[in-house]
C-alpha cells in the first residue's frame, strides 16, 4: 500500500488575481468542478492507497478540511507548517511521522497544482515504480518535454529516449532544477532529458537516509519540529521554534540534485503544471486563433489570447488583442503580455511591498 502526501502549502503567486494569499491556486476551481487540490486527493484515493497525509500552512487548514470533506476523503493527518519553508522540510516531516507509524512504508509525495488527464495511466505508472522504490531508490516521474521550459526540473537519462514512454524505471544520470533558457534548449535538443513531474515515490527509510547524507542539519531540526509537535482539532502542528530555524528550500535543490540512487519512471498519460497563466491558456485548448475564454467574455479579432471573467455579472471584452492574458475578478484585473505571464509574481511582490 502507498501512503500519499499531498503538498498544498504553496502561495501560487503567478496565478494572481485568481490565486490569492488567503486562497491560493490549488484550492481555486481553475478547470472543472473540483479544485486542483481535490482532484489530487481523489487521484490518490482507492484500494492501492492509504488515506492521505496533507502538508499545508496554518491559514489553509480549514480550506483543506472543508474541501476534503466535500469529496468524502478522511485524511490520515493534516500537518500544519508554522511558516512556509518550501517542500524539503514538509516532505521530510511527513516522512519522519510516517516512519514512526509504519517503518519502511512507501510514500508518494505529490504537489497539488497539477492537472493529470488519465488517472488510470497515472496509477499504473505509480504501480510500475513500486519494486524500485522498495529496493531503496528514490523515484521521480518523467514527462517527455515539448519546449525549453525553465520553470521545471529536468532529468538526464543515461541513454537516449526511445520512441515509447513505457513506465520502466531507468537510472537517473543528473537532475537539473530550473535551468536557464540556454541550458533548457540544449537539453531539449539533446533528446536525453525528461521533465521532472514533481511527484516522488520512496520508502521513508530511503528518503530519511538521503537527508542524513545531504541535509543532516535539516534532518536534526525537522526531527525536533516533529517530536515537539502538538495536536489540536485533528491537526498536527509542527513546533514553531524548531520550524523557524529551517532553511527555505525545495526537495529538488535540497536532495534530488544531490542524491545518487534515483530512478526515473516515464509517464505519458497527460500532465500539466498550472504554474502560470500561459499554462492555463495552453491547458484550456486554444482554438484555431489561439483563443481561450472562461466566463462571460467576448473576443473580437483576437489571437493567442486568454480572456477570463470570474464573476457571472461582469463582462470581459477583448478587441484586436494579440498574445494577451486578461483576467477579471470583482476586485482586481490583470492585463499582461503572454510572454510576461511569469512576471505576475513580481506584480504581487510589488503590491505586497506597497502594503
Ligand atoms: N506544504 C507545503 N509547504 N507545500 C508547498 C510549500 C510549502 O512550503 N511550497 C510549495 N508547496 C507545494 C505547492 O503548493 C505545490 O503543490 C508543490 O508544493 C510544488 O511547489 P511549486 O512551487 O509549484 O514547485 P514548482 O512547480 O516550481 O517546481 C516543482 O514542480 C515541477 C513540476 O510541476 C519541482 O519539483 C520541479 O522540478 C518540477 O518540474
Ligand atoms: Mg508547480
Amino acid at each position: 500500500i502507498i501512503h500519499p502526501l499531498i503538498l498544498c502549502g504553496g502561495s501560487g503567486t503567478r496565478l494572481w488575481p485568481l490565486s490569492r494569499k488567503s486562497y491560493p491556486k490549488q484550492f481555486a476551481r481553475i478547470t472543472g468542478a473540483q479544485s486542483l487540490f481535490q482532484a489530487s486527493a481523489l487521484r490518490l484515493s482507492g484500494v492501492e492507497f492509504a488515506p492521505p497525509m496533507i502538508a499545508t500552512g496554518a491559514d489553509f487548514r480549514f480550506i483543506v478540511t472543508e474541501q476534503l470533506a466535500a469529496c468524502e476523503i478522511a485524511p490520515a493527518a493534516v500537518l500544519i507548517e508554522p511558516e512556509g519553508r518550501n517542500t524539503a522540510p514538509a516532505i521530510l516531516a511527513a516522512a519522519l511521522i510516517l516512519q514512526e507509524q509504519h517503518p519502511g512504508a512507501l510514500m508518494l509525495a505529490a504537489p497539488s497544482d497539477h492537472v493529470i488527464s488519465d488517472t488510470n495511466a497515472f496509477r499504473a505508472t505509480v504501480q510500475a515504480a513500486i519494486p524500485a522504490a522498495r529496493s531503496g531508490d528514490l523515484i521521480t516521474f518523467g514527462i517527455r518535454p515539448d519546449r525549453a521550459e525553465t520553470g521545471y526540473g529536468w532529468l538526464e537519462l543515461t541513454a537516449a529516449l526511445g520512441a515509447g514512454d513505457a513506465p520502466v524505471p531507468q537510472p537517473l544520470k543528473r537532475f537539473v532544477e530550473k535551468p536557464d533558457a540556454t541550458t533548457a534548449q540544449a537539453m531539449l535538443d539533446g533528446g536525453r532529458h525528461l521533465w521532472n513531474a514533481g511527484i516522488f515515490l520512496f520508502s521513508t527509510e530511503a528518503l530519511i537516509a538521503a537527508f542524513a547524507q545531504h541535509q543532516p542539519e535539516m534532518l536534526a531540526t525537522t526531527r525536533n519540529a516533529v517530536s515537539t509537535a502538538t495536536r489540536d482539532l485533528g491537526f498536527t502542528r509542527l513546533d514553531p521554534a524548531a520550524w523557524g530555524q529551517l532553511e527555505d528550500i525545495s526537495i529538488d535543490y535540497a536532495v534530488m540534485e544531490k542524491a545518487e540512487q534515483i530512478s526515473v519512471v516515464p509517464y505519458s498519460g497527460g500532465w500539466s503544471d498550472l504554474g502560470g497563466w500561459e499554462a492555463v491558456w495552453r491547458h484550456g485548448g486554444p482554438d484555431a486563433d489561439g483563443i481561450v475564454t472562461h466566463g462571460p467574455t467576448t473576443a473580437i479579432d483576437c489571437t493567442n489570447t486568454l480572456l477570463r471573467a470570474e464573476s457571472a455579472d461582469q463582462q470581459l471584452v477583448g478587441i484586436g488583442l494579440e498574445d494577451i492574458i486578461a483576467i477579471a475578478m470583482p476586485d482586481a484585473v490583470l492585463v499582461a503580455h503572454k510572454d510576461r505571464a511569469q512576471d505576475v509574481r513580481l506584480a504581487v511582490q510589488h503590491l505586497k511591498d506597497a502594503g
